[in-house]
């Protein structure tokens, strides 16, 4: 191998360019989270101290957080019920939720999002970035019986390249599955452009939006890896 393609493989963002911050931050249909409880639950995240139980912990609580961010809007059917007291006509949510949590870092925030939705459907899918080629590469998907759903929820904490995220909404959008958006705790800019582009008709919640993606395409500051942290792989 050329000195190079090796550099290429060990470096594969050197020299990419990338968007800032600010030219990516009012994207439509980018929603960024501005809630105080968020932004001090991400940086005990961010925290190097921070032990995957505690991780594991803030994750699950950030994606009940996030849960109803994203689902602020969903729609109602009227539901006729009686109180101990009397008849009346409450709501409930029309029609089913879907969840996919992107394997492995996804499985905290979907766990987050089951404390809100207990009754959604869980459909994993199993994704696995090549760290050298950035390329994401499918291992798992439970997805052949999914559902009618009003909403489906793709999660996984890490919008990095990009690549996953597109990727897994590519697939869901296969297996037909409507009305999809994504949730994340942090991207880099070159990826939330790129997502933005690819699927420009799904919604994107985000808890932050970070500076840039480094050579190696971390996500800078950063968090490290959501899924060794969550899972003390590291
Ligand atoms: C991470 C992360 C995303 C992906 C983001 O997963 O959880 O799925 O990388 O990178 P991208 O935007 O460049 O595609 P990873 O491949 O490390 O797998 P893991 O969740 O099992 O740790």
């Amino acid at each position: 191998m050329s000195d190079e393609s090796a550099a290429q493989r060990a470096f594969p963002m050197r020299g990419v360019p990338q968007p800032t911050r600010a030219e990516v931050a009012a994207l439509p249909g980018v929603s960024l989270s501005r809630h105080p409880v968020i932004a001090h639950k991400m940086t005990a995240l961010r925290d190097q101290r921070t032990a995957p139980p505690e991780f594991y912990r803030l994750v699950r609580e950030l994606g009940t957080l996030l849960a109803y961010e994203a689902t602020a809007d969903l729609e109602l059917i009227p539901d006729a019920i009686e109180t101990p007291l009397e008849p009346m006509t409450g709501t409930r949510l029309a029609g089913g939720v879907g969840i996919v949590p992107i394997l492995r870092a996804g499985l905290g925030l979907a766990e987050g999002f089951r404390q809100v939705l207990p009754d959604a459907q869980v459909w994993h899918l199993g994704l696995r970035r090549d760290e050298r080629t950035l390329e994401p590469i499918e291992y798992y998907n439970q997805l052949a019986r999914a559902g009618n759903l009003q909403v489906c929820f793709s999660v996984d904490p890490m919008l990095a390249t990009g690549g996953s995220a597109i990727d897994a909404l590519n697939t869901l959008k296969r297996y037909s599955v409507r009305h999809l958006r994504y949730v994340g705790l942090i991207a880099a800019p070159y990826g939330l452009l790129k997502l933005r582009q690819a699927h420009p008709d799904v919604p994107i919640y985000l808890a932050a939006l970070d500076t840039q993606l480094d050579e190696r395409g971390f996500i800078r500051p950063g968090l490290g890896d959501a899924g060794d942290r969550q899972f003390g792989t590291l």
